[in-house]
């Protein structure tokens, strides 16, 4: 449904759904829900629309990413400073960076009978006077904000209205002198965060692809004006190297600038990185060259001098911003996705399940929820006492999951579900010889480990990527 898109959702260059790939996202859901990974938001009340929660093994896959890009931003690169700043700001913010007075989103019509609503130059385009889904009839075209309203204090009027914010980046350029001041920062310098957003989607969907609650990765990089161009290549190659190096398939990464009729209002240039969804290519990650949207708009609305001075002239200018923006939540799909793979005909052979298709998630172990499991053959004392002087030993040092429940076969496959790299398995041979079975989820190799050399096992495989 062309009509139901709003702006930053428009991608013109969708491909057509391919045969199996609906398929494929009903699998990634239930393997999602079956295995812990994500679970619908409220479910046992029917389920809220476009919110999610994160189980067990959902919160390590997230929390990798976050750490992964974390690690790029914070500690790869020099001079970019995170910050944690607040979900509420004050409404003053959202007037400056033009999410409430340019409207967030383009100007859509609303059916008077089903409620749903259109961008209103797709219909004026396509030439439809009435609702393309009962045939009502439209409103005029209005501005609908996607800032999630709320009141801050004890009484609900106008002066105690406020917003989650929308995205992470304004509490950053809040923050602009405060971070240059403390860190004594000059340009170039970046400052970056992590944390929710809110935004009243029209059309939440795709699982966890467009939510009303998500999270953000932002980083945004304060330049010299004339550096912006170099700047914008820079980051745009960097996100795209990080990708790639998290294992990524690259037939499935693309770039798609943006045309100009699309560029957002504070933009000067902006390219997406698109992922292949199985429903089409969508973005994952917006690079925006921001120009001195931001830091003027702020200067204007709060009073506060946010200008920087030429070192040699003296001449006053806004500093430029070259945004990395993507979304955990969209990644985490992303990864899923990119990872899941079937094997036909099954790959076990210790059990009779041998002749169903097999799932294993080959994620990149850095991203991976577990990235041991151990697992007592059977459910002999000696057996399990051991077992679990293994998972003991090994828990300083990574997530490191323990199961004695059901039979072996069974243990391996759903440790391949959630994309354990590693599994070490303690038989009966492991009481005389004080060595264990160690498997690997990709290869199926399996390797007899003295246990008191696991850890160093497991450095060499775990810690140099
Ligand atoms: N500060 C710029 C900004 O927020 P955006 O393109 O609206 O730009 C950036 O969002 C990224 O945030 C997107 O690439 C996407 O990964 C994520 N994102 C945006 N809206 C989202 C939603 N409704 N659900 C999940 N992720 C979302």
């Amino acid at each position: 449904m062309k009509f139901l898109i709003s702006k930053q959702f428009l991608m013109p260059k969708t491909t057509k759904h391919k045969e199996g790939n609906d398929d494929l996202m009903d699998k990634i859901v239930s393997l999602c829900k079956r295995r812990g990974f994500i679970f619908p938001g409220s479910e046992i009340y029917g389920g809220l629309a476009g919110i999610y929660d994160y189980g067990p093994v959902g919160v390590e896959l997230k929390r990798n990413i976050k750490d992964e890009w974390r690690w790029e931003m914070f500690r790869l690169h020099e001079h970019i400073y995170e910050v944690d700043s607040s979900i509420l700001m004050q409404k003053k913010v959202w007037e400056a960076s033009g999410h409430t007075s340019a409207g967030f989103t383009d100007p859509l019509q609303e059916c008077k009978q089903c409620h749903h609503r259109f961008r209103a130059d797709h219909l004026a385009e396509e030439g439809v006077k009435q609702c393309p889904d009962c045939g009502g009839q439209l409103t005029e075209p209005k501005k609908f904000n996607l800032l999630v309203e709320t009141h801050l204090g004890p009484v609900q009027d106008e002066s105690s209205l406020t917003y989650l914010r929308g995205e992470t980046t304004q509490g950053i350029y809040v923050n602009y002198v405060n971070v240059k001041t403390a860190m004594r920062a000059s340009l170039p310098f970046g400052i970056g965060q992590v944390g929710k957003a809110f935004r009243n989607e029209i059309t939440p969907g795709h699982f966890i692809y467009r939510l009303r609650e998500f999270e953000q990765m932002e980083q945004q990089y304060f330049v010299q004006p004339d550096d912006a161009p170099k700047y914008f290549q820079y980051w745009r190659e960097e996100r795209m190297r990080w990708y790639l190096e998290l294992g990524i398939n690259k037939d499935n990464l693309r770039f798609r600038p943006h045309e100009k009729g699309e560029l957002a209002h504070y933009a000067k240039a902006a390219e997406d990185i698109e992922y292949k969804f199985p429903f089409g290519w969508h973005e994952i990650e917006g690079i925006h060259n921001r120009g001195d949207w931001d830091l003027s708009r702020h200067s204007q609305f709060s009073g506060q001098d946010l200008s920087e001075a030429d070192p040699k002239t003296g001449k006053k200018f806004y500093p430029y911003i070259i945004e990395t923006s993507a979304g955990a939540d969209r990644l985490a799909l992303a990864f899923l996705i990119d990872a899941y793979t079937e094997i036909a005909g099954g790959r076990t052979t210790t059990t009779k399940s041998i002749k169903e298709v097999e799932v294993v998630l080959k994620l990149d172990k850095r991203l991976a929820p577990f990235k041991i499991a151990v697992l007592p053959l059977s459910k002999k004392e000696q057996l399990i006492t051991m077992a679990q002087e293994i998972a003991v030993s090994l828990r300083g040092h990574w997530m490191v999951d323990y199961d004695e429940t059901q039979s072996i076969g069974k243990r391996y496959r759903r440790q391949d579900e959630i994309g354990t790299p590693y599994c070490v398995t303690v038989d009966f041979a492991s009481l005389a010889d004080k060595a264990a079975t160690v498997r690997d989820r990709d290869t199926m190799g399996q390797e007899r480990v003295a246990i008191d050399k696991l850890q160093n096992y497991f450095q060499e495989r775990l810690n140099n990527n």
